[in-house]
């Protein structure tokens, strides 16, 4: 494996593990707020990230490289509102795209093929993620402030149609 690439994927297995660990902390924080399904969504969430991370730890190490297991500082658990959290899960799958976007441009640069063929699955995924994410922003900004607004956001959650992947 190119060294270049090796390092860039194992940054990426560090990214994912960071958004796995946030995803937990806000399941966690939902959990602790009275919304239940807001809490199942991101313990799901999380779970995705860590399979994310595997995959890409494997796929390092099938490839003759050397996957790294990273340290993981604190993830945020201060969150003031669900719109807050909705706007730290968008801007988190903005920032791993953003890094898988580069991963695919340093493989193309690089002419690294068989990388670049592996990365699309995450680039697919990635797509449906950040669907995600603001679909369920959009609806937040519609409920506002409205508490039976959030009893039913929380309620509907992991039945909404999103793209497929909120549930
Ligand atoms: Fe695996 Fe949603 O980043």
């Amino acid at each position: 494996m190119i060294p270049e690439i090796e390092k860039l994927l194992n940054e990426q297995v560090k990214y994912e593990a960071k958004a796995s660990a946030q995803y937990l902390s806000m399941a966690s924080w939902a959990d602790t707020n009275g919304y239940n399904g807001v809490a199942d969504f991101f313990y799901t969430q999380s779970e995705e990230e860590r399979v994310h991370m595997i995959k890409l730890v494997k796929f390092i190490n099938e490839r003759s490289g050397k996957a790294i297991v990273p340290a993981i500082d604190k993830p945020r658990d201060d969150f003031k509102s669900l719109t807050d959290l909705f706007e730290t899960f968008l801007e988190s799958e903005e920032f791993v795209t953003a890094k898988i976007n580069n991963i695919i441009y340093e493989c193309l640069q690089l002419k690294d093929y068989n990388v670049h063929n592996f990365m699309q699955w995450y680039v697919a995924e990635q797509l449906e993620e950040e669907a995600t994410a603001r679909t369920l922003l959009d609806k937040l900004k519609i409920i506002g402030e409205d508490k039976s607004g959030h009893y039913l956001f929380d309620r509907d959650i992991n039945t909404m149609q999103t793209t497929g992947q909120a549930n």
